[in-house]
C-alpha cells in the first residue's frame, strides 16, 4: 500500500473482530519496529507479545475498556533507560525511540489491514506485575492488534498556519 495512503488511513480503533492475525502478519509488523530509527542506534526497547487469554484477562485491571480485551492481540512496547541515549542537558530520548519504533508498527499495521490504537492511560504497575516486567524496563506503551470492526472518521487536526512557523517561532 501506498506509505501516504497509509498514513492518512490509519485510526485508532476500538473495535476489533475476532479474527486471529496470522503470525507471519505479527512478524512483519514486529520487523517493522525493529528496524526503526533511534538516538545513537541504541534501540532502548523490547515488544511484549501477548496472546494468552488469560494474562489478556489479567492485564483488564491496567486498562478496563472491552474493547481492548477483545483483540485477538496486545503489544507492549518498553523502555530500557540504562540503554537510551541522553543529551549532554541530561533529556533522555528513550521515549522517543520507543514511539518511534511503535509508530513503525502502528503503521506497518496499517498497511497489513489490522487495527491498533496507542494506550498511554493504564495502570503501569499492573501491566509490570502482569507481564512480568522486571526493574529498570518501563512499559511505555499498549495496543491491541487485530482486524477493525469499525471504520472511524478521521479527527480533527490542527491546521499547517497552527504548528509550521517560518524560519523562527511567530
Ligand atoms: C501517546 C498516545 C497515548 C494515547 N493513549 C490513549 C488511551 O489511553 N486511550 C485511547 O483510547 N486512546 C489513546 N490514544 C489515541 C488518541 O486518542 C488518538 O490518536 C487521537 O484521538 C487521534 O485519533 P486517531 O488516532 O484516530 O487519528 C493515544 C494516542 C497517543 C499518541
Amino acid at each position: 500500500m501506498d506509505l501516504y495512503k497509509v498514513i492518512s488511513g490509519r485510526r485508532s480503533i476500538r473495535k476489533y473482530k475476532s479474527d486471529p492475525v496470522a503470525d507471519e502478519k505479527v512478524t512483519k509488523v514486529l520487523e517493522a519496529a525493529r528496524i526503526a530509527p533511534s538516538a545513537g542506534n541504541r534501540q532502548p526497547w523490547h515488544f511484549i507479545v501477548i496472546t494468552d487469554e488469560e494474562i489478556k484477562g489479567r492485564l483488564k485491571a491496567a486498562y478496563d475498556r472491552e474493547w481492548f480485551h477483545t483483540a485477538p492481540v496486545i503489544i507492549c512496547a518498553c523502555g530500557e533507560p540504562s540503554k537510551s541515549w541522553t543529551r549532554k542537558d541530561g533529556r533522555d530520548y528513550r521515549d522517543v525511540d520507543v514511539a518511534i519504533a511503535f509508530d513503525h508498527l502502528v503503521l506497518a499495521a496499517t498497511a497489513e489491514g489490522l487495527g491498533t490504537c496507542w494506550i498511554g492511560a493504564f495502570e503501569p504497575e499492573v501491566v509490570r506485575e502482569v507481564l512480568k516486567i522486571p526493574e529498570g524496563i518501563e512499559p511505555v506503551v499498549l495496543t491491541p492488534l487485530g482486524y477493525p470492526d469499525e471504520s472511524p472518521a478521521a479527527r480533527e487536526r490542527k491546521s499547517f498556519a497552527d504548528f509550521v512557523y517560518s524560519n523562527t517561532w511567530p
